[in-house]
């Protein structure tokens, strides 16, 4: 994680650079840092916390003319959120500089070989060391002391490095964490960042770097070299179709309201043009995969952290039931460390909404190396875990800046359902008839979810009297919606800081059921689905203990009123797209509690949004 930008060109660098952090605090808050080159000097500003205490440090600094820089927002790895930990770091003279998104993992040994060589330390971080390591290796030729440093070092960066000896240059260079280029229009500089959301305000034209490229930028160019020969490789430069108005609150309170409210479009804009409105035929050419390979497939793995995780748990019941193709769901982080039966019939599929998420991509990396097909289903284009991917299906939610995710969440069920009309299909298990009554139903409930949600916010907003100042919360839910109880407990918890666990509702008995009293708020989902009346008897079992019911169901279901008064009706649609209706007020009840207590919704506390690391 950790968020980085630098420009070199003709504008002043500060106000780019704080620009851009801005749209990158979403990969870290815990301190900021800009350094800017001027009359030969480096000049440094850093602070703890949020990058608005650093703003309030740099009035002055925000009219210096300079024109090339470097800057950083943090989420700390090693080292806790001081300043003297906060990037960028310099070396023992002060003449140089780096910023840096990733873990050094050999920090240590290198960090007591360059003291043991003189070097002076003034922070605990990894980052440091790089620091100190060029400067060990500079001796005028800057690319070739950067060249050898990382070729000493292990694990994982993005960094940006400014020399006093080089004024008018940066250097860019990564492995494994990402780091993408701006080649800015009409002469306009050139600038690096962490994500693409820090372009937007000044460019669209972007570069990805790969894996062990570096890249040197100066006002008026941008080229790019491996780190491994040193020559000069030819890049492609893509223009995105993301505006920086998207990223903007748009009067919305917070990011994650507006991103909830966005959700109708979001679906809109990921079904689209992929599937035929009359026959629910379903065309994702960009999956990469032959009619023969598809057939051919025997399982699949779902891998995925947090909640694109949850989303691939809804998947499974999707993808077993209407393609026939045995599903394993596996969080990312287990997956990678356990023993993979893997080989070519097995496909696995990652979700990410960043397309960048560390434990993820590695997955896919030894999904592959193991022989096996592997897909990605990501949000952002051109992220890593799309270039490396057989095959990439898009979500279309736009760029999502609240921590939490929403939009990308709905937009995700959204391609999974797509993806499996489109295995059923492809693989002749799903009838014509089938085909035209799921790709109607998922054609239509985007204008479900437009019409519930002004009446749901106010709904949501008045339920919570009640509930706002709770220490716990239940979620339970059955068959398909069960994960949508896990993403409204993980909601609640991580931005309103409330204890909140996601349960099967048939397992509460099993243990669970021993927390229920009469001070447990449980949020249970209750659609009029094959499992309604198992659920209800769940729900009898905890209201006999008395525990504070909260019940999502279906319009017109009076039985649930002569259970509790908190009842929230939503309209009935296809039960197998229950899971994209019921995240919508889970959603808003999270939002509703956090906004009441006061949390920092769009960045809550010890979050990343794009989780970069181990
Ligand atoms: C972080 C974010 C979550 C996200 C997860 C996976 O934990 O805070 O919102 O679900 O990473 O991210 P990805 O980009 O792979 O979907």
């Amino acid at each position: 994680m950790c968020g980085i930008v630098g420009y070199a060109g003709p504008r002043r660098v500060v106000p780019v650079i704080l620009e851009g952090l801005r749209r990158l605090e979403y990969r870290g808050y815990d301190s900021a840092g800009v350094v800017y080159l001027q009359d030969g000097k480096l000049t440094k500003h850093r602070c703890q916390g949020k990058l608005s205490n650093l703003e309030a440090i740099i009035d002055e600094a925000i009219l210096a003319p300079s024109h090339i820089g470097l800057g950083h927002t943090r989420w700390a790895t090693h080292g806790a959120p001081t300043t003297e930990n906060a990037h960028p770091h310099s070396d023992c003279s002060g003449d140089l500089v780096v910023v840096h998104n990733g873990i050094i993992e050999n920090y240590h040994s290198l960090r007591e070989e360059l003291k043991a060589r003189g070097h002076r330390f003034t922070s605990e971080t990894d980052t440091e060391v790089l620091a100190h390591l060029i400067e060990e290796n500079l001796q005028g030729d800057l690319v070739a002391a950067i060249r050898k440093s990382l070729d000493m070092v292990e694990g994982s960066y993005a960094i940006g490095v400014l020399w006093t000896g080089m004024p008018d240059t940066l250097i860019a260079a990564r492995n494994q964490s990402p780091l993408v280029l701006g080649v800015g229009e009409n002469q306009q500089g050139s600038f690096m960042a962490s994500d693409i959301p820090a372009l937007l305000p000044f460019t669209k034209d972007v570069i990805f770097l790969d894996d062990r490229e570096f890249a040197v930028l100066t006002a008026g160019d941008c080229s790019v070299y491996s780190l491994v020969s040193g020559e000069k490789v030819e890049k492609n430069i893509t223009t995105i179709v993301w505006n920086a108005a998207m990223a903007e609150k748009a009067g919305y309170k917070h990011f994650m309201l507006k991103e909830i409210f966005e959700q109708p479009q979001a679906i809109t804009n990921t079904v689209s043009g992929r599937i035929d409105p009359e026959s629910g035929q379903v065309d994702l050419p960009e999956i990469g995969l032959a009619d023969h390979e598809l057939n051919a497939i025997e399982r699949i793995f779902l891998v995925a952290c947090g909640t694109s995780w949850h989303a691939a748990l809804v998947a499974k019941y999707w993808i077993e039931k209407y393609a026939g193709i045995p599903v394993e769901v596996d969080i990312a982080s287990e997956f990678r460390y356990r023993t993979l039966l893997i080989n070519e019939k097995v496909l696995t599929i990652s979700i990410s909404q960043s397309g960048e998420t560390a434990d993820t991509l590695a997955g896919i990396r030894l999904a592959k190396k193991l022989g096996g097909k592997v897909v990605t289903i990501c949000n952002v284009v051109g992220s890593t875990m799309t270039r490396e991917a057989h095959g990439t299906v898009y979500t279309h939610a736009g760029p999502e800046i609240g921590v939490a995710s929403t939009k990308a969440f709905i937009s995700q069920l959204a391609a999974l359902f797509l993806l499996t009309l489109y295995l059923g299909q492809r693989r002749h298990v799903l009838s014509n008839e089938k085909s035209r009554e799921l790709g109607r139903a998922l054609i239509g409930i985007a204008e479900v979810v437009q019409d519930i949600l002004p009446g749901l916010e106010t709904r949501m907003s008045q339920l919570i009297d009640g509930f706002f100042s709770c220490r716990d919360f239940l979620f339970v839910g059955r068959g398909v919606n069960f994960p949508i109880a896990l993403e409204g407990a993980l909601k609640l918890k991580e931005i309103s800081y409330i204890h909140a666990e996601g349960y099967a509702a048939g397992e509460l008995k099993h243990g669970p059921i021993a927390l229920i009293d009469k001070e447990m708020p449980v949020l249970a989902l209750v659609p009029q689905d094959a499992v309604y009346q198992k659920v209800i008897s769940n729900v009898e079992e905890i209201k006999a203990r008395q525990g504070r019911l909260i019940l999502i169901g279906t319009e017109g279901d009076g039985h649930l009123k002569t259970i509790t008064d908190d009842v929230i009706y939503l309209p009935a649609v296809h039960e197998d797209l229950n899971p994209i209706l019921y995240t919508i007020p889970a959603q808003l009840l999270a939002y509703a509690v956090a906004a009441r207590r006061g949390c920092d919704v769009d960045q809550p506390r010890n979050l990343a949004k794009s989780v970069t690391v181990e």
